[in-house]
């Protein structure tokens, strides 16, 4: 089976929840990472709708609704300097895996900081759209190293009990970063120089810097110091985690379960990213297809559309203040991840994962009929335009914002996980790249455009309704198991009976010692 003793802790003191606060804060500290994420999404949308940048980048045209300043940008440079930011991540997601095995998970992201900065830098001090652009390129691949090797550190360092809070930690943090980013941007718009978009662009290196000097308090993983041979830094790294001594017999314990799983892991062979799509018993092929399909369906949601686009179709929406509409939806996205991280462990991410599509489905669904029916100058109209998209945020925010990068971080054994995980983050960004690059050409008037203004939310109501089928026939019922019995799970349950195999599992406190007697014994009483 794979998998072993840690992937059942799945991380550091995975047993009783002790006191130990001050070590859990500071493997939390490490989720700040998501402020790069969410920054880096939310900037762009304010910066590209801001006069002085359209006048550097952008050509003039005559003064309406849409053109408030008498500036455009072509559709073409639009979904170029948005999308490219995903092409960068996509490539740094991918060199992740790789990465975090060479120099290790902490040290990694400090090599992700430096290639940032670079990128940063280089966007702030351009003159040229080409340079921005490549700025963005580097930048983002800065943020897709970040965003394998974030949520690997965090599963690995943190104690079983809370690594779900944890990893939700993560996408709050990406919330917060789009909403710094909206109100940065809220607040430097009216500038009349590069200042404008300049300041917003440089903030980026604060977040680089805070996250540098905390990354330098923190223990690399230990399984990262068991796999390269250091087991005298392993101990040290485990004795900072638990708050305890290299001696004590928690440390050693956990030392030798980490052993076991890489020992076991070693037994299997040496994995390459074929065999996450091999054909097993316990459903390989289809776990793997399920972490790519999820993030893939993350992103057909349509919530970037929001996120990248957001001020400017509430510009062309004729809404009065389209900054402050933006900062609403990131308002929105902040605080609905927190009931989304008290739901993941009450009602379970299949369950969410559902309803939270449905109810998107449904809120898009009304956007697009009620944008299409007002005029341009209803004011009444465009409240409730606003406020349904502020719904339809909120569905995403408490449940498929949050719920997909934990349900990535705990359907792969662990033979496979680095690279499995690495492929779905991968695919995150592969679809967060198609759709920014496509809704310009979608969305606005003029030639070659399809000109679908406010209809394209009937597109996203369509693609959440496929969420909605994806989820429940693809997401089976993982709340309150170790990854061990996740893999169990896998084994012997298909997706729609996971919800009552669960509760088997959970009933009969199946260990991983008895996972294979429970194995034969099911099997034995499925002959009879
Ligand atoms: C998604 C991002 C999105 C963000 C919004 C994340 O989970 O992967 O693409 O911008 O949520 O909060």
């Amino acid at each position: 089976m794979a998998g072993g003793p840690m992937a059942a802790g799945g991380g550091v003191g995975a047993n009783a929840p002790k006191s130990k606060l001050s070590a859990i804060l500071m493997v939390s500290f490490a989720a700040f990472a998501g402020i790069l994420y969410g920054y880096d999404t939310g900037t762009i949308s304010g910066v590209t709708a801001m006069q002085d940048w359209l006048a550097l980048f952008g050509h003039q045209v005559p003064v309406s609704t849409d053109h408030p300043y008498g500036l455009a940008i072509s559709s073409s440079r639009q979904s170029l300097v948005t999308s490219i930011l995903s092409a960068g991540t996509f490539c740094g997601s991918l060199t992740g895996a790789p990465v975090a095995d060479w120099v290790g998970r902490q040290r990694g992201v400090f090599v992700a900081i430096v290639i940032f900065c670079f990128g940063v830098a280089m966007q702030t001090g351009c003159h040229t759209f080409a340079l921005f652009v490549v700025g963005r390129v580097i930048a983002g691949f800065g943020v897709g190293l970040v965003s394998t090797l974030i949520p690997m550190y965090l599963s690995e360092c943190s104690p079983k009990w809370i690594r779900g809070a944890v990893v939700t930690g993560y996408q709050w943090a990406i919330t917060i970063g789009i909403l710094l980013a909206n109100v940065i941007n809220n607040a430097t718009q009216h500038r009349q120089d590069h200042s404008a978009w300049r300041i917003p662009t440089a903030v980026q290196l604060i977040w680089a810097f805070i996250l540098a000097v905390g990354m330098l308090f923190l223990p690399e993983s230990p399984r990262f110091w068991i796999k390269a041979g250091r087991e005298d830094k392993a101990a040290k790294s485990l004795a900072r985690l638990t708050n305890s001594d290299v001696s004590d017999p928690e440390v050693q314990l956990e030392l030798e379960d980490i052993k076991a799983a890489l020992k076991e892991e070693q037994e299997l062979g040496e994995t390459g990213y074929l065999d996450c799509f091999k054909r097993t018993p316990n459903k390989i092929l289809f776990r793997t297809l399920t972490g790519i399909g999820l993030q893939a369906w993350q992103q057909l949601t349509g919530v970037n559309f929001i996120f990248y686009y957001g001020t400017s179709f509430f510009q062309s929406a004729g809404i009065n203040n389209p900054f402050l509409a933006s900062v609403a939806t990131g308002i929105v996205n902040v605080f609905m991840t927190i009931p989304g991280m008290y739901g993941v462990e009450h009602y379970g991410r299949r369950n969410l994962l559902i309803w939270g599509a449905a109810w998107m489905c449904f809120c898009e669904f009304l956007v697009g009929i009620v944008g299409v029916t007002i005029s341009v100058d209803n004011t009444a109209g465009h409240k409730a335009l606003i406020a349904l998209i502020c719904l339809y945020i909120a569905g995403f925010a408490s449940t498929w914002g949050p719920i997909a990068w934990v349900v990535i971080g705990e359907i792969f054994p662990l033979a496979i996980r680095a690279k499995a995980m690495s492929l779905s983050v991968a695919s995150n960004w592969l679809w967060n790249f198609a759709l920014s690059f496509a809704t310009p050409y979608l969305v606005n008037p003029g030639p070659g455009n399809a000109n679908l203004g406010v209809k394209v939310f009937f597109l996203w109501g369509s693609t959440c309704f496929c969420c909605t089928v994806f989820a429940f026939f693809c997401i089976p019922e993982t709340k309150g198991l170790s990854l061990e019995q996740v893999d169990l799970l896998y084994l012997n349950s298909s997706v729609l009976g996971s919800s009552k195999y669960r509760e088997e599992l959970l009933a009969q406190d199946v260990h991983i010692a008895d996972v294979a007697k429970h194995t034969d014994d099911r099997a034995s009483e499925e002959k009879v």
